[in-house]
């Protein structure tokens, strides 16, 4: 099984565009997170090549924050789509342009509207009206104007795992049209305020473009009744949401759907933004794990590896179904097995039932680890967290040294007057 161009078997060997998985699991060791770079650099192209009105590519930092990746954003002309003050200052950090970046989430601090002003991004994806009185509120506060766009929730079904949907009308994001038009009429009216766009975002794991291109009517719709009185609209934002191949769901190529975004917005005269997260990032990237035991079960036997849920938490979260093969072929007898991780709960697993070349020892690797991967994960159990190293062609560059143990405890502090007993 081969999820992208960058990671194939040469000889019956993982190898990361021209890099030895193994080799890099005996340097590095395990578990171990291990992009492609070109990989990386072409899903962004894929993106950025097709969409051939004018628009920004905003990463959706959450799906893979790590420095070196927002970095390589930045330098392919990303903007960021972020979610918290700590994602900014990540952006910031690695180098990529405040100016360039939308804030999402329904949860915006006062501290960190704020912040993000004193950043200068490039407008604020509002999602209440609670949320535009404060931001209008904290930017008068400053002297300041701020940009916004009200996050429509167009009432579309994405046809999506439950827990990452957001475009319906239950979901707790966005607001519904009705009341959308009247959050515009009222910033219209607030001091502080600049209408500068409209935004939605339905779900994620979409294979194909059909609830994408539902909720972009809405939109469209939306921009032709909003121009007249808001005269600094200038920005269509889109989301996110766009799937990968985890196993067999033949989705819709990021280039199509720019293709059909090109012909259906060319006339609007505004400049669309895009949010993708896991497609531009998903298929770049592996987990890498090594078998400590094989275990005889009662029903399946188990490959117990030393990655865990807190390494890579989308099976027992999403129940996602993630490739995982060895990183050397033929090595190991076929067998039918769990592959589970060292943490205490039975959620605690990488696949369930596969048939898997395995032996204790052996290197194992999780395909479609790049999105959600690094980024969900903690120190459950007291585990520091895995190492994350970028290959480009034979080179490889560690970009995440792997935590120690006094990592785990780096912000505690002990009682006071309190001595063993
Ligand atoms: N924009 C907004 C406002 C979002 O909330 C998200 C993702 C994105 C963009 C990027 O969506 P993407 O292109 O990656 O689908 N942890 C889950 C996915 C949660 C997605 C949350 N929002 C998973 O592992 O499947």
């Amino acid at each position: 099984m081969e999820y992208s161009d960058h990671f194939t078997y040469r000889q019956d060997e993982l190898h990361a565009e021209d890099c030895s998985v193994a080799d890099l699991a005996a340097k590095y060791g395990t578990p171990l997170y291990v992009y492609s770079r070109s990989s990386l650099e072409g899903a962004f192209r894929e993106y950025d090549d097709n969409l051939r009105i004018p628009h920004r590519i905003c990463y959706a930092v959450k799906a893979n924050s790590s420095l070196a990746v927002l970095q390589l954003m930045a330098s392919l002309g990303a903007g960021f789509d972020i979610v918290s003050v700590g994602e900014l200052a990540r952006v910031i950090q690695a180098g990529g342009d405040p100016g360039r970046v939308v804030y999402s989430g329904v949860g915006k601090r006062e501290d960190e509207i704020r912040f993000a002003l004193e950043q200068g991004i490039y407008c604020f994806n509002v999602e209440s009206a609670p949320e535009l009185e404060r931001i209008s509120q904290v930017a008068s506060s400053m002297g300041a104007t701020a940009p916004v766009a009200v996050r429509v929730n167009p009432n579309v079904d994405p046809k999506t795992h439950p827990y990452i949907s957001t475009g319906l009308k239950k979901n707790k994001f966005g607001v519904p049209v009705e009341e959308a038009y009247e959050l515009y009429r009222r910033a219209g009216e607030l001091p502080g305020i600049r209408v500068t766009g409209i935004d939605c975002h339905i779900g994620s794991q979409m294979t194909t473009t059909g609830p994408l291109m539902e909720a972009l009517e809405t939109l469209v719709t939306m921009a032709g009744r909003l121009k007249a009185d808001h005269p600094h609209l200038d920005h269509l934002d889109i989301g996110g949401g766009l799937g990968i191949n985890y196993r067999d769901e033949n989705c819709v190529s990021a280039a199509a759907y720019m293709e059909s975004l090109n012909s259906r917005l060319a006339s609007l005269g505004l400049t669309v933004l895009v949010e993708p997260g896991r497609s531009l990032v998903g298929n770049a990237g592996i987990l890498v794990t090594r078998v400590e035991y094989v275990k005889k079960g009662a029903e399946t036997d188990f490959a117990v590896v030393d990655a865990g849920m807190n390494d890579m938490i989308r099976p027992a979260l999403y129940e996602a179904w993630m490739a995982i093969a060895p990183v050397r072929r033929g090595a190991a007898p076929v067998r039918h097995c769990s592959v589970v991780g060292p943490i205490c709960e039975s959620g605690d697993f990488l696949g369930l039932d596969r048939e898997l070349e395995v032996k204790a020892g052996d290197l194992l690797v999780q395909f479609s680890a790049g999105a959600y991967g690094f980024s969900m994960s903690s120190n459950y159990n007291s585990r520091p967290r895995a190492a994350e190293v970028m290959v480009y062609g034979d080179q490889e560059q560690l970009i995440r040294s792997r935590e120690t143990l006094d990592d785990l405890w780096r912000h505690e502090i002990l009682l006071s007057g309190v001595s063993a007993g």
